[in-house]
């Protein structure tokens, strides 16, 4: 099993993630993405919003406020029922979520001496106060989901853009939860990004819809490279069912600690739009044409975390190479954050110059990088290491035949080619699939 720490070193290294606040001792569970984790983590949600918005035109995009009328998070449910039953050790203080301890755990697991205190509901929504008086009028809450701006906006989205159903909206954004153990590096934290993805559906064609959107969801997954062993679906149990659930799935990934969620796949049924309608008193029904029937979309809703998905990216693309000695971190080309090395042989002779050409020229597609520093072998082990696919030297003979030598990362293969069929040659590894 990959040990996590050589993931976390390399991240840190290279400039991929780094602990948050890190002069000031850092603060736990916040991290913040380098210029490559920036960079991929860029091209990942990219890919996301292409698969939904670009590839299917009944799916719209849409990026609401975090901050949100209070109303809200009454209607969907969350101020009553988003919350975690917490324990805590007499002795050493620390706490724990009681449904993550074996059942009956009586003694703190940390301390191993101290009694635990019965559990108590702690709700996982971050307060604020808007505007400059702190008072229970002024109490306001950083989202816990992207979902609630998509359901208060169904009807501006849907007028505007012309949509019927069945149709969806589609958003990015961050999403807050004061998680009581957050950890595992990326994988749980107080402050993430999601992408999600509400599809309305005439009541009846829900189940149907659910299906096509798991197996769309498995697809997408594969897609970024994702090996199709450490993936698995996991369906919920009627307790293990959110409250606003009538059936759910999550799709797994066997991370280096254990098989763990990766993205929910839920149907929400109309319970979200039928308690927005009541505690805000509009009508929130959808009026079909066709039959003349009035009626309250069902939703199925598909959840993925994006740090959660950067942390399975990492892992599944992390490998030892032994025999050639070498860590490499296989991504998929199309999401690398740096797509193209191009390394001159020398500094002299022009062959910089050229070099600098053929990255002026990719650079208007592709995120390239020029690496002229220590012998070649050790260049394309650093970019081996960082995850670039394609490595091109500049040599002598470049000069005579306008070609260079193209080197694949995983397969260490090397070509020669001319210059000017560089493009055509990574263009299919490089374009975002989806199709
Ligand atoms: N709108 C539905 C919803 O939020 P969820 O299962 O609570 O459902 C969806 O969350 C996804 O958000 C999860 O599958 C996970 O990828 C991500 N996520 C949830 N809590 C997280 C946390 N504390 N840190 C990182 N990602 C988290």
């Amino acid at each position: 099993m990959l040990d996590m720490e050589k993931i976390v070193s390399l991240c840190k290294r290279r400039g991929y993630i780094y602990p948050s606040s890190e002069i000031y001792g850092g603060l736990n569970s916040c991290y913040d993405y380098g210029p490559l984790g920036a960079e991929l983590k860029r091209k990942l949600k990219e890919f996301w919003w292409k698969s939904m918005t670009q590839k299917h035109d009944n799916i719209e995009g849409l990026d609401s406020s975090i901050l949100m009328h209070p109303r809200i998070w009454e209607a969907s449910g969350h101020i009553q029922n988003f919350s975690d039953p917490l324990v805590d050790c007499k002795s050493c203080k620390a706490r724990f979520r009681e449904d993550k301890l074996e059942p009956g755990t009586k003694v703190c697991p940390n301390c191993k001496k101290g009694e635990l205190t019965e559990a108590r509901q702690f709700n996982l929504m971050f307060k604020t106060f808007m505007g400059p008086v702190e008072d229970t009028a002024n109490v306001i809450y950083l989202r816990p989901e992207t979902a609630q701006g998509i359901y208060v906006n169904y009807q501006n989205v849907m007028t505007t853009s012309r949509q019927k159903l069945p149709f969806g909206i589609a958003q990015i954004g961050k999403a807050f939860r004061n998680e009581i153990t957050p950890g595992n590096f990326i994988f749980r934290t107080r402050e993430f990004e999601q992408m999600e993805m509400q599809y309305f559906v005439k009541p009846g064609q829900d189940d149907e819809a659910m299906i096509s959107w798991k197996e769309e969801r498995r697809e997408w997954y594969k897609k970024l490279g994702i090996t199709e062993s450490k993936m698995r679906f996991h369906e919920h149990k009627d307790k293990e069912l959110a409250h606003y659930a009538k059936k759910a799935y999550d799709i797994e990934y066997e991370f280096p600690f254990g098989w763990s969620e990766l993205e929910g796949i839920h149907n929400r049924t109309d319970f979200d739009l039928k308690r927005h309608q009541e505690f805000s008193g509009k009508n929130l029904q959808y009026f079909e044409e066709a039959t003349k029937e009035k009626f309250i979309p069902y939703i199925i809703e598909t959840s993925a975390g994006c740090d959660r998905t950067m942390l399975c990216i990492l892992a599944d693309a992390y490998f030892e190479d032994t025999a050639n000695e070498r860590t490499v971190l296989k991504l998929a080309p199309f999401i690398a954050p740096i797509q193209v090395a191009i390394m001159p042989l020398t500094k002299k002779d022009g062959l910089p110059e050229i070099a600098e050409t053929i990255l002026k020229d990719l650079r208007q597609q592709y995120s390239v990088t020029q690496d002229d520093s220590g012998s070649i072998g050790k260049r394309y082990r650093r970019q081996d290491e960082v995850g670039t696919p394609f490595c091109i030297t500049i040599d002598y003979d470049t000069k005579a035949d306008n070609t260079v030598t193209i080197r694949e990362r995983d397969s260490m293969e090397q070509k020669r080619i001319p210059i000017s069929e560089l493009k055509a040659y990574v263009e299919p590894y490089l374009r975002y699939p989806i199709d």
